[in-house]
């Protein structure tokens, strides 16, 4: 089978683009070698900072940015970097045609107990007239991405990957090569698995409340089927799950604080994920609209997140409607 670099170039993906993704591929080989050796890199634990968004930092969800950062702003192609450990975006060459939003470590709660975790990737182009230091020239619908994609460091070290033609995935082998595994990801349309944080249920809209109500209520309910959950707390896997077996995910809207509007964020986070899941026939929404059609208005804006299985989702957007 093709590596990440023979598929792209053989389907005439724009070698610029091929490039970046290479580029991506080879940073997160790297950060996928520093994981795997565990507590003997010495680099497990949170560090005293936070970040934007007030989560105490990782020590690893800093070298991951860093690692990231260095590779990528010392490409000619790329005019900037925005990332969720990154205050503002950086700016790389003014000639540069590339934006890469990313989340360096996806998870990161899961690193001190050796469970999964990932890097997410969002790919944009600088409009004409800006540059890669502004916020405004980031702040693109989610439908504007030329690619979107993230690594899942788990057993094995997996690239799900699309271009806007499909998903395809890939996995690291021994010689640090991305072989391809899967040409065409499809998510089933029907599901009986569900991934929420149940413990934040009495936050929720009623709405939410009342569809989460039925998947439990199981075959003793109207759905008239049993339902399994799932939750990892590191939005790779679980997004990676639904692209290989199905399900749904959802981090929704909830009243903890108001000026939030669910814990994700829009920009590395909903926006990749939701192109990948479309892309696999699934459904990305905030049960009021299409994620991938709103209009940003801030690098770290939060979004209410639902995702996957089409025939889920639709219940799930019946049981909103008329509400909001
Ligand atoms: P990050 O580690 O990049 O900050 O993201 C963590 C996110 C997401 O991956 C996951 O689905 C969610 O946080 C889990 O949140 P809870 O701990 O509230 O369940
Ligand atoms: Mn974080
Ligand atoms: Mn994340
Ligand atoms: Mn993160």
């Amino acid at each position: 089978m093709p590596n990440v670099t023979e598929y792209l170039s053989a389907r005439s993906t724009d070698p610029e683009l091929t490039d970046l993704i290479s580029a991506i591929c080879t940073c997160c080989t790297g950060i996928a070698g520093q994981l795997q050796l565990g507590a003997l890199t010495g680099i497990l634990g949170a560090l005293e900072d936070t970040n934007i968004q007030g989560e105490t930092q990782k020590q690893l969800d800093v070298i991951a940015n860093d690692n990231l950062k260095e590779a990528l702003l010392k490409l000619p192609i790329v005019a900037g970097i925005a990332s969720e450990e990154e205050d503002l975006p950086v700016a790389g060459n003014p000639e540069g045609r590339f934006l890469i939003l990313f989340d360096p470590l996806d998870g990161s709660s899961n690193i001190d107990v050796n469970v999964s975790v990932g890097t997410i990737f969002s790919v944009l182009e600088v409009p004409a007239g800006m540059n890669g230091g502004e916020e405004r020239a980031y702040l693109q619908a989610g439908r504007k991405q030329l690619a979107a994609g993230y690594v899942l460091y788990g057993p094995a070290t997996t690239l799900v990957l699309t271009t806007g033609s499909g998903v395809q995935q890939y996995c690291l082998d021994n010689n640090g090569e991305f072989i391809q595994t899967a040409s065409a990801m499809t998510i089933p349309t029907d599901t009986k698995e569900f991934a929420i944080n149940m413990a934040n249920q009495r936050f929720w809209q009623p709405e939410m409340q009342s569809y989460v109500a039925g998947l439990l209520a199981g075959s003793d309910g109207e759905r008239g089927k049993n339902f399994n959950m799932r939750w990892i707390a590191a939005m790779v896997t679980d997004v990676h799950r639904i692209l290989t077996r199905g399900g749904i995910f959802s981090y929704p809207w909830d009243n903890r604080d108001p000026a939030k509007p669910g814990k994700l964020r829009l920009m590395y986070e909903g926006n990749p994920m939701s192109y990948l899941v479309e892309q696999a026939g699934g459904l990305a929404t905030t049960c009021y609209g299409n994620i991938l059609d709103m209009q940003p208005t801030k690098i770290h804006q939060r979004v209410a997140v639902a995702l996957g299985s089409k025939n889920e989702i639709e219940v799930l957007l019946d049981a909103h409607k008329g509400a909001l």
